[in-house]
């Protein structure tokens, strides 16, 4: 078998069907739930391979788990109990919190290869009551902040060890897993009330990669608003408008013209941050300078001393105190990060660099499969080996 027919048995067991709704979970052996920005991931994937309707069911289903508030939850127990893992406050059968927002971007993706602006107007309103939620809810001077660790994506990231005050600098999964359901459990105690969470400043943070998530994703509902002629065009370039101007003001540091994530209300940049691959999202996002952007790329990105290793990106450099290259995102590398810097350095022109980390993240894939995450060094495959957003190697 071929990589691609390998991929698409993969798919294969991990497609699921619950009453009229169709969606794949990230990985039937470990994952056995819909997940917010996997499912965008697989829509994407999907879209690539022209199973269009494929890609549709799986944005539907999504949504069909979106709440009244708006609100789109970062899991869908569709065919088990919500309560499996821990409290999470509801009694619906999802969680109580949000992942990085790509449904937007994910829908685009779809019209842009289909041209069927019936399916973008199905979903609209529904997008538009996320990306609303996420403004009303989530906001302080335009840019987002995450209230749990989950919400990041990045589970167990190298730059959160600050937030909790963790002084050890390789702190065990169990210590990771104890503080993780503690900061849930105090956020089931507020009612699950954002502000007064943040109030209690346990865990906020504007993260980097949950906002250039976002930001790529408003200029997508620009792009949607317009197509369907909607009135909320206007809505979607004022609010892009300011968030990309308190991106540069709050996530960039003019010294060293590196992004990082910030917390306490957005006022102190987390070090740790620029050490990661996170910054290098931006160019995702389309947001740095043409300056910026060579500097990201020839200084950071391709140091084979920090970032450029046999098999990158690693989420946390090479020489950083805290790097573990076998620990789910303490240095392991992704194929999802992948992408999305492979996509900037594309935009930015940079066709040679984004040729290069393609190559390596497809070897990577032969040499060890459909895995979760990935050592930077030596390529040795980690956590289950049938993971759906690996494909995005296809989507390079
Ligand atoms: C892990 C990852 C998260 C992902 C989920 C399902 O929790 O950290 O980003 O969405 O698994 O694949």
């Amino acid at each position: 078998m071929n990589l691609k027919e390998i991929y698409l048995s993969v798919l294969k067991v991990n497609q699921r069907t619950t009453g009229d709704l169709m969606y794949t979970l990230p990985s039937s052996s470990v994952y056995p739930c819909q997940w917010l920005w996997d499912s965008c991931f697989h829509a994407i994937i999907y879209t690539k391979f022209e199973e269009f309707d494929r890609a549709k069911d799986e944005i539907r289903s999504l949504l069909a788990g979106q709440w009244e508030n708006g609100m789109v939850p970062h899991m869908i127990y569709w065919q088990r109990e919500a309560r499996h893992i821990c409290n999470w406050g509801t009694d619906k059968k999802t969680s109580s919190i949000t992942q990085p927002p790509m449904i937007a971007y994910a829908v685009e993706r779809i019209f842009e290869a289909t041209g069927d602006k019936n399916f973008v107007k199905e979903v609209f309103d529904k997008l538009d009551n996320y990306y609303k939620w996420l403004h009303r809810e989530r906001s302080f001077n335009d840019l987002l902040f995450v209230i749990h660790p989950w919400e990041t994506g990045e589970d167990d990231f190298v730059a959160w060890d600050d937030v909790y005050g963790l002084k050890e600098q390789m702190p065990s999964k169990d210590v990771l897993k104890k503080i993780k359901l503690e900061i849930l459990r105090q956020y089931v105690q507020t009612g699950l009330n954002p502000k007064t969470f943040v109030e209690k400043d346990v865990f906020s943070i504007k993260c980097l990669l949950f906002n250039t998530v976002y930001l790529k994703n408003l200029r997508s509902m620009l792009h949607l608003a317009e197509e369907i002629g909607s009135k909320e065009t206007k809505h979607y370039n004022a609010t892009l408008s300011k968030t990309i101007v308190s991106f540069e003001k709050e996530l960039l540091d003019q010294k060293t013209g590196l992004y990082s994530s910030a917390y306490n209300h957005g006022k102190e940049q987390l070090a740790d941050s620029s050490e990661t691959s996170s910054v290098f999202l931006p160019l995702f996002a389309g947001i740095p300078t043409k300056q910026n952007a060579e500097k990201l790329v020839k200084e950071h990105l391709l140091d084979e001393d920090r970032f450029w290793t046999r098999y990158p990106v690693p989420t946390v450099a090479t020489d950083h105190s805290s790097f573990q290259p076998d620990r789910y995102w303490r240095g392991s590398t992704w194929i999802n990060i992948n992408w999305f810097i492979y996509k900037g350095l594309i935009d930015y022109g940079f066709d040679d660099t984004a040729k290069e980390l393609k190559e390596k993240s497809f070897d990577l894939v032969e040499r060890s499969g459909f895995c979760e995450y990935f050592n930077p060094i030596d390529g040795t495959g980690y956590g289950p080996k049938d993971f759906c957003w690996s494909g995005l190697i296809f989507d390079m």
